[in-house]
């Protein structure tokens, strides 16, 4: 228990209104719509090059890339006319450098914690992994939709306080996708990304080289976060009205930052150009569209390219989520888009008039991806999505399955066997619940009667299931649990045996509970 008067299943019914959320006082605030527009340039993170090869942990006989990534302290400006906003980064920057490698080609990267011994954010020293006892600035890096072994895929609770260091094999042994990573220190997840400590990390194969897509720089990742500023400049985290438990249920900046900029512009030539795209923030969604209405091609998803491009006039991202977009500028010549959240802008586009012969190319045909089919899998299991609520109606707590992070693991998956998740929402909130180290397929959603869910837990439909929008029938490793509908993913689980996590990537929600540990068994 983490919260006075908590009782788990007398709670179940007061559910929580969707996005509930204490906002900051106004005052502390800086409004974001005072700031110009467009007089920043889009900052592309550096690729990192590697520090020095040496012999690999699976075969001492290969030597292999070795990089040293510090997090650190450090100001930078996210905007002209505000002045350096502290902020913790790897390697100086946020977002950190962008890792550029190909699949089949192993790495090893020594995750450096250079921070200082005091957060700058307001650690809630209740919640589970963040007690008093607890050194306060711990970190440790995970490679979001990396297939990599446990002991180094960044697991909540293989933290490293300040001064330490954490060395990570990475195999690289997967599709071409847009990866990211970040930090999962178990209770100030939260707080350390919204610090900085992220970046991305993409991985490229040949079948990816041979479709001609737009690259070198009409390649461009697009990391998209929100965050509150104080007028000075600074990081301001929202907190409860309770000083001992700040915890706040989600929180939705009022500035967009791409690439760490808020209102950045991008010259463009009027060609192709390909846009890795990242939702990096803790819990704001995007619905992504152009004020001009001008269409848009999605490539792939977050594990990599989709079996043939879609084009769109939105699209809805979540957090964690990745989308590889075309957008083909060469009937704008000229033209100034402005790239909207509805009614948000979050950055310009300035076409270039010039004429420019595009070499690139956009298939109809791009990777397959052949359906996991139902009859696959061994298992089912069905897991519920919880919020709980305290005698004033405010939350206080989400689960996964009714079961906190250090309650004994309960789902046991068998390498190689493919399991069917049902996740059961009957919460007002849309979830995105991510697996590490598998990438799985969305069957369906399907809508049911959430009262009869929670008072008895009883699995009334009331619709048809419902199959995953275009833009989502790829491979995923993050998917949208919607409130009142049951979502079901098929997962293949291959790779490693061993102990990982699944979580909400709501990162309020993950680091007050929703989050746990699952393990690979390597035999039944
Ligand atoms: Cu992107 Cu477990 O996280
Ligand atoms: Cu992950
Ligand atoms: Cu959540």
């Amino acid at each position: 228990m983490r919260r006075t008067g908590l009782a788990t299943t007398a709670l179940l019914m007061d559910r929580v209104p969707a996005f509930s959320q204490s906002v900051p006082a106004k005052a502390l605030t800086l409004d974001p719509n005072t700031l110009a527009k467009f007089v920043d340039p889009l900052p592309i993170p550096p690729i990192v090059r590697p520090d020095r090869y040496q012999p690999s942990p699976a075969d001492p006989g290969v030597k292999i890339p070795y990089f040293r990534q510090a997090m650190r302290p450090f100001e930078m400006k996210v905007h002209r006319d505000l002045k350096p906003t502290r902020m913790w980064g790897f390697s100086s920057g946020f977002p950190g450098p962008t890792f550029d490698v190909r699949s089949g080609q192993e790495i090893m990267v020594e995750w450096v914690n250079e921070l200082p011994d005091k957060h700058f954010l307001p650690v809630d020293h209740n919640l589970g992994g963040a007690g008093a006892h607890q050194p306060e600035v711990r970190a440790v890096v995970h490679l979001h939709g990396g297939k990599v072994a446990p002991e180094s895929d960044g697991y909540p609770e293989d933290w490293i306080v300040p001064g330490k260091s954490a060395l990570y094999h990475y195999p690289n042994k997967q599709d071409a996708a847009m990866l990211w990573y970040h930090d999962h220190a178990m209770g100030i997840n939260r707080l350390n990304i919204y610090a900085g400590l992220m970046g991305a990390y993409l991985l490229r194969d040949d079948v990816e080289d041979s479709l001609q897509l737009p690259n070198g720089k009409y390649e461009i990742p697009l990391v998209i976060s929100d965050r509150f500023f104080t007028p000075e400049g600074q990081l301001f985290y929202p907190v409860s009205g309770n000083a001992n438990a700040p915890w706040v249920p989600e929180v939705f900046g009022d500035a967009i930052l791409v690439n760490g900029k808020i209102f950045p512009y991008l010259d463009v030539a009027a060609r192709k150009h390909r846009f890795r795209v990242l939702n990096a923030s803790n819990a704001r969604f995007y619905h992504l569209s152009f004020a001009n209405g001008a269409s848009f091609t999605q490539i792939g998803t977050d594990q990599g390219l989709l079996p043939a491009p879609i084009p769109l006039k939105a699209l809805m991202i979540a957090p964690g989520e990745r989308v590889d977009l075309v957008i083909d500028f060469s009937s704008h010549r000229g033209e100034e888009m402005i790239l909207k959240n509805d009614a948000f802008v979050i950055m310009q586009f300035r076409v270039s008039g010039d004429k420019v012969n595009d070499t690139s190319s956009l298939p109809a045909a791009l990777r397959p991806v052949p359906k996991i089919s139902e009859a696959q899998a061994v298992k089912t299991r069905l897991l519920s999505l919880d919020e709980y609520v305290n005698r004033v109606a405010e939350p206080v707590l989400m689960l996964l399955n009714g079961t906190y992070w250090h309650q004994p693991i309960t789902e046991t998956p068998v390498l190689n066997t493919t399991e069917i998740w049902t996740l059961i929402n009957p919460t007002d909130d849309s979830h995105p619940i991510h697996l590490h180290l598998v990438r799985f397929q969305i069957l369906d959603r399907r809508r049911f009667e959430t009262s009869a869910y929670m008072g008895r837990r009883e699995l009334k439909f009331t619709g048809e299931p419902v199959p995953p929008d275009a833009s989502e029938a790829g491979w995923k490793d993050t998917a949208r649990a919607e409130p009142g509908m049951v979502t079901r993913i098929i997962v293949h689980f291959e790779g490693y045996a061993g102990r990982y996590v699944w979580h909400c990537h709501i990162l309020e929600h993950e680091d007050n509970e929703m989050m746990r540990p699952y393990e690979v068994l390597a035999k039944p």
